[in-house]
């Protein structure tokens, strides 16, 4: 899964000093990522190859309803309809549902914390998308609506300290210019603890929920990589200047982030869960 972004955000008032530690207010104003899918496909296809761990721990059934929130173009929606799960996907990118759509799954342009169906889904999946989501509760609150009693939500996004160095490096560039990251930042990074809370509170049982690291070899540099999944850190820099700002954070990242080889891996870690609505 992929192109997930909620919809409209508005400026972050409450955030705390440890970016990690809580999620951000959700916001109206705040705009949304845009999803190129064939600059998705050049530059983040390995974001659905990596994504067979959180699959093992969905166990499809044949014949299961499942809603694969942040579905992106398709790739694992796919991987559950050829098992014979009876799967929709829905993404806040257009772009991206339509391509889900022309390989003939049933995509749906909507917000996961904007949810609205109800007891229909014997699982709820989530692959690369949660990590986007300002208001985890409103997105956690939709996963269980969607569910019957005794399905399963089953996820996994960025979670603590994930792009620790890469958002050091986009925080140096961005405070030269005498801009705030924190203003700008898309992200929610929740640790074990915290996201295990979050469902526990909406009732769910959580039967796992684990953070872990997992460097991530990149198709490109990381220049790519920040041109592909951090557009929000670009907006406020006039589009003149982003080339270079694009360039100074991967000077400034290149030691910590590229191998003797030349190749580029960026530091994720991983919050992967499976939570039941009793
Ligand atoms: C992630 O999958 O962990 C991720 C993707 C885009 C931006 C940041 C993190």
């Amino acid at each position: 899964m992929d192109a997930k972004q909620p919809g409209a955000q508005t400026p972050d008032t409450a955030r705390m000093s440890d970016p990690d530690a809580a999620a951000p207010a959700p916001d109206a104003f705040f705009m949304p990522q845009t999803w190129d899918p064939s600059r998705y496909a050049a530059n983040a296809r390995f974001v659905a190859e990596l994504g067979a761990p959180v699959l093992e721990l969905l166990a499809p059934v044949p014949g299961e309803r499942i809603l694969d929130v942040g579905c992106g173009d398709g790739p694992l929606t796919q991987k559950l309809a050829d098992l014979g799960c009876l799967v929709v996907g829905i993404d806040a990118s257009a772009a991206q549902v339509e391509a889900a759509r022309r390989l003939g799954l049933d995509a749906r342009v909507g917000d996961a914390q904007r949810l609205s169906f109800d007891g229909e889904f014997d699982a709820v999946f989530s692959n690369a998308t949660l990590h986007w989501m300002r208001d985890p509760d409103a997105a956690i609150d939709g996963a269980w609506r969607a569910l019957k009693p005794g399905g399963r939500f089953v996820g996994e996004c960025g979670g603590e300290n994930c792009v620790a160095k890469v958002r050091g490096g986009l925080e140096r560039a961005l405070a030269r210019r005498g801009i705030r990251m924190e203003d700008h930042n898309p992200w929610y990074f929740a640790s074990a603890s915290e996201y295990s809370d979050r469902l526990r509170a909406r009732g769910f049982r959580v039967e796992s929920c684990e953070v872990f690291p997992r460097p991530t070899p990149l198709p490109k540099d990381i220049r790519a990589w920040l041109e592909t999944f951090a557009e929000n850190f670009l907006r406020p820099i006039e589009t003149a200047g982003r080339s270079a700002f694009l360039d100074e954070v991967q000077e400034d990242l290149r030691a910590a982030l590229q191998g003797p080889d030349g190749k580029w891996t960026a530091d994720y870690t991983r919050l992967r869960f499976k939570a039941v609505k009793p």
